[in-house]
């Protein structure tokens, strides 16, 4: 009976990218299981994100309605108060944390540090910060996964390159944070990841990357359906496969 009511998916970073492709396939295949979903597709600027408004306008006119499109910018508290406000009293199944910028690719010196901060409050501070703000949502879920986006970019033992840093530490220090918050939330039964979605070929991954947007969202729900309060706290990639901190 409870199959009939369709699990809430809320996405940060929905205007492009991956964000964009994950709207897409909940809203038209849900879950792995075909399970139905709702997703609240969330960005910056709702009036400025043509192919997010273009998706919703095209699931709306095929008789769907699962598209609800809401502004939120996770680097603003108000911004972030505001949302929660409007999803009192709701449950959220699974939150996926897919807000993120690269920064600066700039060698040692000079350290630009103010954007070095912009850097890891959008990639770290304000997963963590969201999540802690929609914790009471996810406690209702039966589901409640919290899916954060991190990046192969953030494990140490892969670091072969050196450079990127202000990518780098702030999705290091990002899945350091998810991982606390792994511990503090499994007695709430929620399961908490990091994935890294592959190098995918969005503004941020450029058009010379190795995945489209399409395999790279399909093997991260695929991840997301497998992975159980008994993982929580897992670094996987999009085929799932384990990835070394
Ligand atoms: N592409 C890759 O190869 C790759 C590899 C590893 C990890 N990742 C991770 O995957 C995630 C998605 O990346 P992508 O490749 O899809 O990047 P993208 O195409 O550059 O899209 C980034 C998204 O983040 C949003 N965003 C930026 N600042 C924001 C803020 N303050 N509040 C809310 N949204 C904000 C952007 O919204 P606007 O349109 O408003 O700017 C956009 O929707 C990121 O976390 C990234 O680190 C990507």
């Amino acid at each position: 009976m409870t199959h009939n009511i369709p699990f809430l998916v809320v996405i940060t970073g929905a205007s492009r990218g991956i964000g964009l492709e994950l709207v897409r396939q909940y809203a038209q295949q849900g879950l792995s299981n075909g399970r139905f979903c709702k997703v609240i597709a969330t960005c910056r600027d709702p009036e400025n994100a043509p192919q997010l408004q273009a998706l919703a306008e095209d699931v709306r006119r095929n008789g769907n309605d699962n598209i609800v499109i809401r502004e939120l910018d996770v680097t603003n508290q108000d911004s972030v108060q505001a949302f929660k406000s409007s999803l009192r009293g709701r449950s959220i199944d699974i939150l996926i944390n897919n807000a993120g910028m690269y920064g600066s690719n700039a060698p040692l010196l000079p350290v630009d540090i103010e954007q070095w901060h912009e850097v890891f409050h959008l990639n770290c501070v304000s997963p963590v910060y969201l999540t802690q703000q929609l914790l009471e949502n996810l406690k209702q879920s039966q589901l409640g996964k919290v899916v954060t986006i991190s990046s192969d970019m953030g494990s140490i033992t892969n670091n072969t390159g050196g450079g990127a840093y202000l990518y780098r530490s702030s999705k290091a220090a990002l899945n350091a944070a998810m991982y606390s918050l792994s511990l503090d939330v499994k007695e709430f039964g929620i399961t908490v990841m990091m994935l890294h979605p592959g190098h995918v070929k969005t503004d941020m991954g450029g058009p010379n990357a190795k995945i489209s947007v399409e395999e790279s969202a399909s093997g991260l729900r695929k991840t997301i359906d497998d992975v159980s309060l008994d993982d929580s706290g897992a670094f996987r990639n999009w085929k799932g496969e384990s990835m070394p901190w």
